[in-house]
């Protein structure tokens, strides 16, 4: 399996709805909704009113990626605003499981993130229940960043622990993707990409297309 997310942090916000657009008609899987509050991570980005406004200019699977800490006090705000998936970081939970269950009693599809320096084993408790995890490929806060070579090893690692488990998550990435390692890191067995600046600086359709050549399912 092969996604495409763009995360809009690296759109254009005064023209956000059209780059939404371009995305979304030159195959973009799913869009990529970065949420940061200037605590969990030192960035702010934008909150519900914004998913809410471009709820309605997009069909597409809103992938909601919070970077907040204890997120619990939130879900539902996020899933009123449009939200169709979860992912919290599990080093912002105080009771992981308890969140990742009230994600589910609220409909929407659960994910959980792990930033580059924590360990897969955060998942145990909760791998069964999960839809997604979510592997950092960069300290989560800022678009733009390199990828980290040793977050590829990780997905790689998170593949067997899946099997082991006989677990159904997809595994994302996120950071630092483009189209010179988009390859290796879906050999590693990725399946879900989050590109920002890839996607949205330049020629939108064009490098979503790009994304898709390189891999080998253009549409
Ligand atoms: C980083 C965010 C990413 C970011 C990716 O904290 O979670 O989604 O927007 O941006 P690029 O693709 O530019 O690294
Ligand atoms: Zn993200």
């Amino acid at each position: 399996m092969f996604k495409l997310a763009p995360s809009i942090l690296a759109a254009d916000f005064a023209k956000l709805g059209e780059q939404i657009a371009l995305a979304e008609q030159a195959g973009a899987d799913e869009l990529h909704i970065d949420v940061m509050d200037g605590v969990f991570v030192p960035s702010i980005s934008f909150g519900m009113p914004v998913i809410q406004s471009i709820r309605s200019a997009s069909k597409m699977f809103f992938d909601v990626h919070l970077m907040i800490t204890e997120p619990v006090r939130y879900l539902e705000e996020f899933v009123k605003a449009g939200a169709d998936g979860i992912t919290v970081h599990a080093e912002a939970c105080g009771n992981l499981a308890a969140t990742v269950r009230k994600v589910k009693e609220l409909g929407v599809r659960v994910g959980v993130s792990i930033k580059p320096n924590t360990p897969i084993s955060v998942l145990d408790e909760v791998a069964s229940e999960l839809d997604r995890v979510l592997v950092m490929t960069v300290e989560p806060g800022f678009g733009g960043q390199k990828l980290i070579p040793e977050c590829v090893d990780k997905v790689k690692a998170l593949v067997e622990y899946r099997e082991e488990r006989a677990a159904g998550f997809d595994i994302q990435v996120d950071g630092g993707i483009g189209l010179s390692n988009v390859k290796s890191v879906y050999e590693a067995g990725a399946e879900v990409f989050v590109a920002g600046t890839a996607v949205f600086r330049g020629d939108v359709a064009q490098n979503v297309k790009a994304f898709k050549e390189e891999i080998g399912v253009a549409d």
